[in-house]
């Protein structure tokens, strides 16, 4: 009889469909992301039914624990995670084992391999395997390497592979790892994680745009003037200074998170609901993408770094008296940056781009900005017409708002702008669930619609190489510019906005 291999998705986002029997295996499983992003988000999927009962999860890492020390530490992590809500955690914790690995040691995975296969036995996973990477990132390449090496990833129809970000640190580096990704196995069973994909509202970008006939005819140069993309966080870089300092939110945040968004929200309709079909479009859009001025790119981004600020009762500190932060660091905390996409749909509209920690608001959302009405009968409060504007609200408040001028009340015809709003808690009732929720899901049945393919990913990095060459080799031309915290960043990044006459939205 066949054993039930990963089905081969082409039913892509449409409907709920059921994980078969596997063996889910994390390395980095002692680390920061196992802890609070990927066990949490495991417990989920099993408290909404949706793990097989034919299914383990196999935590490595270097460190010497036995099985029942890597579940109690699960225990603890769920009980943090959940705020003690860990109703059925008992149950879940049967799914765990844990195998101590030194991803660069060719015996420990074949240790590996010889307990995958006596798990396969007990826990009837017919050899279905999912490898997770959440390793520190210098080692993705030398990881599924020996991965390969081990045999693990020889039969593309029951292993996976889930390589987390960042996938590079340039268009350079990432070329090269795709290279020894992809000599290591097939494309189709490599999926690269962007945490933003997993986000509903994100995916939300798709169906308001493919769902609905009426945005379609209007999404493009025609009727959009601008788009700003936002991506703002009020906390500051935590205790991840060894590794933020030498990405910055250029890479950490731009090349990823908003160049996702982006090419959601700017990418061609597909010709039908597929994955490659989705992807084919967005790495189009992508690779029609760039700088607003490619040759002088100082021109078009502004970097800034946190100062102190805060209230009296809750004084911050500056990123440069981050514990584990240079005192003299130039990193930058903050960016802004503006892009165009030559095509025939986006010809001449500007895509801004900003993200930052320690700003006013938590928030992250998608503005577009349509062109005035040509000639304006009515007075307007505040002395002019405002733009209508469509507000996808990415998160926290998940939703979306249509601004639109309608008549103020009175015996005048004078108009001012209000809102028509419509929020994912108030409809469905419920938050969505956190984007590693859909993600883990998704790899783990074979569906790639949501993971940025290699050229997908290239492309974003190609897009800011510029600005990478140019904090590389004159630093000077792009300074990180002071910004005190819990505000909207530094001031000189209006200004990329005022020359075209523009403001920054500030909710
Ligand atoms: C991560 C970045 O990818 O995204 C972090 O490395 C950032 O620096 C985080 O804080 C933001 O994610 P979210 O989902 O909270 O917006």
């Amino acid at each position: 009889m066949s054993t039930p291999t990963i089905n081969p998705l082409r039913v892509g986002l449409r409907q709920e469909r059921v994980i078969t029997p596997q063996c889910l295996v994390i390395f980095g499983a002692s680390g920061d992301l196992t802890h609070r992003k990927l066990i949490p988000a495991l417990f989920q999927l099993f408290l909404q039914r949706r793990l097989p009962s034919d299914f383990a999860i196999i935590g490595c890492a270097r460190r010497p624990w036995s099985d029942d020390e890597f579940r109690e530490r699960m225990a603890q992590a769920l009980k943090r995670e959940t705020k003690n809500n860990t109703k059925g955690v008992t149950q879940f914790l049967e799914y765990l084992f844990y195998e101590s690995v030194d991803l660069q040691q060719p015996e420990d995975l074949i240790k590996l391999g010889k307990r995958l296969e006596e798990i396969d036995r007990i826990k009837a996973t017919h050899s279905n395997r999912t490898f997770y990477l959440s390793v520190s990132p210098k080692f993705y390449g030398s990881g599924c390497q020996a991965l390969a090496r081990a045999g693990l990833l020889n039969d593309p129809k029951r292993s996976r592979l889930v390589i987390e970000k960042p996938f590079g640190r340039d268009y350079g580096s990432a070329q090269a790892l795709n290279q020894i990704v992809q000599s290591s196995c097939q494309e189709s069973q490599v999926f690269r994680i962007d945490h933003y994909l997993g986000k509903e509202t994100v995916q939300n970008i798709l169906v308001m745009r493919f769902a609905n006939a009426i945005f379609e005819p209007i999404w493009n140069r025609n009727y959009i003037s601008s788009v700003q993309i936002t991506a703002a966080e009020t906390v500051g870089v935590e205790e991840r200074a060894g590794y933020y300092e030498s990405s910055g939110a250029l890479r950490d945040m731009v090349q990823n998170h908003l160049t996702q968004m982006l090419a959601i929200t700017a990418m061609e309709p597909p010709g039908h609901f597929d994955p490659e079909a989705i992807r084919n479009e967005k790495a189009k859009v992508l690779q029609a993408a760039h700088l607003a001025n490619e040759l002088e790119p100082w021109k078009c981004c502004v970097r800034g770094q946190y100062e102190k600020g805060g209230s009296r009762s809750k004084p911050l500190i500056g990123y440069r008296d981050e514990p584990g932060v240079n005192p003299t660091s130039t990193t930058e905390t903050y960016v802004a940056t503006k892009l165009f996409i030559d095509n025939w749909r986006w010809q001449g509209v500007p895509f801004y781009l900003r993200t930052g920690k320690r700003l006013a608001k938590r928030l992250s959302e998608v503005v577009l900005t349509f062109r005035e009405a040509p000639v304006h009968l009515f007075d307007a409060a505040g002395g002019s017409p405002t733009s209508n504007q469509l507000i996808l609200r990415i998160q926290p408040d998940e939703g979306a708002e249509f601004r639109f001028e309608v008549k103020s009340p009175g015996s005048g015809m004078r108009s001012r702008p209000v809102e028509m709003e419509f929020s994912y808690e108030e409809s469905f009732g419920e938050p969505s669930d956190e984007g590693y929720v859909r993600l883990l899901a998704d790899a783990m049945l074979g569906d790639p619609t949501l993971f940025t393919r290699n050229d997908e990913v290239e492309a974003a990095w190609r897009l800011y190489t510029p600005l990478l060459e140019l904090i590389e080799d004159r630093p000077w031309q792009l300074p990180t510019y002071p910004y005190e915290s819990r505000t909207w960043g530094p001031a000189e990044s209006d200004a990329l906005l005022s020359k075209d006459e523009l403001l920054w939205r500030r909710p």
